[in-house]
């Protein structure tokens, strides 16, 4: 495995997001954790999680409680594992399918971040996030309250997500260099992060890629992947592997979290981190 830079810690380049084994089509919680375990004993180091990881209408937190469990009761080394987790999301319904809400008011984030320490089982969150910036709450209002939860000691480190290049600057000079990552959307058929990568790359900070491998929950926008799967079938290996190495070829910064419900699709992703595509292949995919 190789690693990257995430504030003071070394992430596995493909690290791995646990929100499909925790929300609606989540496979069974041993299933869960047989698959958390063959991504750590792979050579994962880094695992995202969320407050609102549940299906709508159950209990909040079961990612950070499926994290923390599949934590404990793994057999390697912990001291090199680190849990990131994001507050300010929370599930709801509207015409009876699942949906995303924002509460990012101050007091709510503090709260969330105190009861997402106790599901993790941690004094001091590793990286805690804001998951996303809400129109109804000033963005510098947002960014103290991570503020006050690093200075309590909530948490080692920050991050943003779902920001774009102006709330990046904006957190950077309030937290400077406690600020360590932006999560952002980006895969082949989502783009138009590129600059939040570059903006990342100026101001020292990870970039990490959510949903790299365009998501599970919708339809891909297929002519978009043609290329990579037109790579893969040359190379005889999966889409997967060449979504992930161009994605880790834009900059050392980026790291990919993709998600799944099996160990075999994490597994053969994780293969990507020593995947070195042509310059040929890079020109094609773009
Ligand atoms: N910050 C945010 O607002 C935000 C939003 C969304 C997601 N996220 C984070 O990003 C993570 C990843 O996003 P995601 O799970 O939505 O989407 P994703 O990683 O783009 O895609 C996951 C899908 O890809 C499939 N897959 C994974 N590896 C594969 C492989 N090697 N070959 C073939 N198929 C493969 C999985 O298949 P199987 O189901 O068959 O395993 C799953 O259906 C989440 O878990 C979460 O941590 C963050």
């Amino acid at each position: 495995m190789k690693y990257r830079n995430l504030g003071p810690y070394k992430a596995s380049a493909i690290s791995y997001g646990n929100m499909p084994l925790s929300i609606e089509g989540r496979p069974d919680r041993a299933t869960a954790i047989d698959v958390i375990h063959a991504a750590l004993d792979a050579g994962v180091t880094h695992i995202d999680t969320a407050w609102a990881y549940y299906p709508s209408g159950e209990e909040p937190q079961y990612g950070e409680g499926l994290a923390a469990e599949a934590l404990a009761s793994w057999d390697g080394d912990r001291s090199e594992i680190t849990i990131a987790t994001k507050v300010g999301h929370y599930r709801n319904f509207t015409d009876g399918e699942p949906t995303w809400g924002v509460d990012d008011e101050p007091d709510h984030l503090k709260q969330n971040a105190h009861e997402s320490a106790r599901a993790l089982g941690v004094d001091t969150i590793d990286l805690l996030y804001s998951h996303r910036p809400s129109p109804d709450v000033p963005y510098e209002k947002v960014i103290g309250a991570l503020a006050d939860l690093l200075d309590e000691g909530f948490a080692r480190v920050v991050g943003i997500s779902n920001a774009n290049e102006e709330q990046i600057r904006l957190a950077h000079r309030i937290l400077g260099d406690r600020l360590v990552a932006v999560q952002n959307q980006f895969s082949p058929g989502f783009r138009s992060s590129e600059p939040e990568i570059d903006v990342t790359g100026e101001l020292g900070l990870a970039f990490v890629a959510w949903s790299p491998l365009g998501g599970y929950r919708k339809p891909l926008d297929e002519p978009k992947f043609a290329p990579f799967q037109q790579v893969a079938d040359a190379r005889g290996i999966s889409r997967a592997q060449v979504i992930l190495a161009w994605e880790l070829a834009k900059a050392p910064h980026v790291i990919p979290i993709p998600g799944s419900h099996r160990s075999a699709t994490i597994l053969d992703s994780l293969k990507a981190a020593d995947l070195d595509l042509t310059d040929e292949e890079l020109a094609l995919l773009g």
